[in-house]
């Protein structure tokens, strides 16, 4: 059976993760922290397990638990979760904290259908909550499952297409016994053997891999082509007072960054952007502009800097004073324009 084996090689060689039981404790009938589950869940949409640990643990470590969470103001959640990208996350991560916290007594549903009522749960993280979290048998489906189940059976239709044909497909795979230490099995083997360029060598599945029969296994899942990304076009003022106050500004709840602290910027336009200073000044421009790539859109950024006085009154934002720390509140596109920013105030 493809699910045993699967748990078998689990049993053996399951990735530690700050946030999993072990496999062994698993059978004992322990489960692990719902709220550690549904935490790093958010976290792990769209992105690496790498990148999340650290963010897990500092989560973890300043806000134990749920409750502790709720009560957080916005911005030192927005501040911790900058840098891991996809703001939206934490904007409904913390509505959700404060759902759980005073509607749900701070316990968790254990299923699907209740899970998917929460903010920024969606079907992925419901299904791998109420796998992981309470053992029940959902079905997961994130990239690497869709690419061992697209190999498994051969499934040549592009993606997101086929999604619906492989969600089939990997329900039927999982088990009535374990689900929550096999949805984690077959993420591990995607993301370690059935990869890219996968090793079916030591594939624990190999021999009933149609794909593999085939010859087609790395090439396969065959994905629809996406059209090319624009490029926006902004520019960011970079101001720094006469007492070495920095001036910035919360970002508006909705759109792009929302809630996020940032340098001011114009509107990212697709044509050039319109002049927006927060104040009046003489500005400098460095000649190179920052790039960064969002999902959707490439941008470009100008960046203009300028040293003002005491008396200087901007139109938006606040004047804080910089600390080691401050880089590492910001968005990472932001992190490139302060350092970018400061470096050419530094050796003007
Ligand atoms: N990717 C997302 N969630 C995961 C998990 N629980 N285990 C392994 N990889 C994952």
């Amino acid at each position: 059976m493809i699910n045993e084996a699967l748990l078998d090689w689990y049993d053996a060689n399951a990735r530690q993760m700050p946030w999993r039981i072990t496999p062994a404790d698993s059978v004992n009938g322990v489960l692990p922290d719902p709220y550690h589950i549904w935490l790093s869940e958010v976290m792990l949409q769209q992105t690496t397990v790498a990148a999340v640990i650290r963010y897990f643990l500092a989560f973890q470590r300043r806000w134990p638990d749920v409750h502790a969470l709720a009560r957080a103001g916005d911005a030192d959640v927005m501040g911790e979760w900058a840098g891991l990208g996809y703001y939206a996350r934490a904007r409904n991560l913390l509505k959700c904290a404060r759902i759980i916290s005073t509607e749900h007594g701070g316990i968790f549903p254990d299923t699907e259908a209740e899970l998917l009522r929460l903010p920024g749960v969606g079907p992925y993280t419901a299904a791998a909550i109420a796998a992981i979290a309470f053992d029940q048998q959902a079905t997961v489906l994130d990239a690497n499952v869709e690419r061992v189940v697209a190999r498994l059976y051969a499934v040549t239709d592009p993606l997101p297409d086929s999604k619906e044909i492989l969600r089939g497909l990997a329900g039927r795979l999982t088990p009535p016994k374990r689900p929550g230490d096999y949805a984690q099995a077959v993420m591990d083997l995607g993301a370690t053997i059935c990869t890219q360029k996968p090793t079916c060598e030591i594939c624990p599945i190999a021999t009933n891999c149609l794909a593999r029969k085939k010859g087609i296994a790395a090439e396969l899942p065959k994905k629809r082509p996406k059209p090319a990304k624009p490029t926006r076009y902004g520019i960011a003022y970079l101001v720094q007072r006469s007492d070495g106050a920095i001036l910035l500004e919360t970002r508006p709840e909705k759109g792009l960054l929302g809630g996020m602290l940032a340098l001011p910027t114009t509107d990212w336009a697709e044509a050039d952007a319109t002049e927006d200073t927060p104040l009046n000044a003489k500005w400098f421009t460095l000649t190179a502009p920052v790039k960064h790539t969002f999902t959707h859109f490439h941008l470009l950024l100008t960046v203009r800097t300028a040293c003002v006085d005491m008396a200087a009154i901007p139109t938006r934002g606040q004047f804080e004073f910089p600390t080691a720390a401050t880089p590492n509140k910001l968005p990472t596109v932001m992190r490139k324009v302060y350092s970018a920013g400061i470096t050419a105030i530094g050796v003007e």
